[in-house]
């Protein structure tokens, strides 16, 4: 079996890393404007003030651990392999708690957090400390020119050719922890629905798409993923 998973913030939750638009009201964009931190024009007018916005995230995903949820799908990723199917596995999150579970294959269509992206040559270099106007690329020495390596607001995502590729050739799509409401990730589940595969959602309550989904699963990311994975496998 192939299985295509989109993941988003939902998933890193009970991790301790914040999501977007809660329902209660404590989502990260009810605090913060993302017009003002999270959009190339709001970074080329003040990037100290997008810097320490994603400073302070970054400083928090080091400390934050993987969950139940991520672990379960790194081991559904080696199940599957070892059923001679496979699992692409694409997330919104720019956190790395998928890979410190051990998933070996994670497609950042919303990019990486702990890498930052040199404007001027171009190299992504890892990085895991704050970003400023005074820190220097590795690659070609220039100061002033790094910015998270994440896409913000009017930008392309990345690897979206791969990712439609491997929808395609999915039997299964699952949206785990996600609202549903930025695209392109929130149009997958349409692309499925129109290659005929078979689509289920995971996350705390119905997201803005919960209709276009064949099955619907309600609870934390935490509970739910880990019981899921042992149905699918135990049904194959
Ligand atoms: P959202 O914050 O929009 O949605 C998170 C979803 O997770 C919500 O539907 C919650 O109900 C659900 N959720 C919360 N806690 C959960 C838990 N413990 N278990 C399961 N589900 C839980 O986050 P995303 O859909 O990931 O993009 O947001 C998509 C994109 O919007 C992000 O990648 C980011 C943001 O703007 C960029 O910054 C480009």
């Amino acid at each position: 079996m192939r299985v295509f998973l989109v993941t988003g913030a939902g998933v890193s939750a009970e991790s301790g890393l914040g999501t977007f638009r809660d329902k209660d009201g404590t989502g990260i964009w009810t605090r913060f404007d993302p017009m003002k931190l999270a959009t190339p024009e709001a970074f080329a007018r003040n990037p100290q003030e997008v810097h320490a916005f994603y400073n302070a995230r970054r400083r928090n995903l080091i400390k934050a651990k993987p969950n139940a949820a991520h672990f379960a799908l790194a081991r559904l990723e080696t199940a599957l392999a070892e059923r001679a199917g496979n699992l692409t596995l694409v997330t919104q999150n720019i956190d790395d708690l998928h890979e410190r579970a051990g998933s070996e294959r994670v497609i950042h269509m919303h990019g990486e957090l702990l890498k930052a992206h040199c404007t001027a040559c171009e190299v992504v270099n890892p990085w895991r400390t704050d970003l400023g106007l005074r820190e220097r690329c590795a690659a070609c020495g220039r100061t002033g020119t790094l910015r998270p390596h994440v896409v913000w607001f009017g930008e392309m995502p990345f690897q979206i050719g791969e990712i439609y590729a491997a929808l395609n050739e999915a039997d299964l799509f699952v949206a785990i922890g996600t609202s549903s409401s930025v695209y392109p990730a929130a149009g997958f589940v349409y692309e499925a629905r129109a290659l005929g595969i078979r689509t289920c959602e995971i996350n705390l309550e119905p997201s803005d798409n919960a209709e276009q989904f064949d099955e619907r699963r309600y609870g934390l990311a935490s509970e739910a993923v880990p019981t899921w994975v042992d149905e699918l496998l135990t049904s194959m």
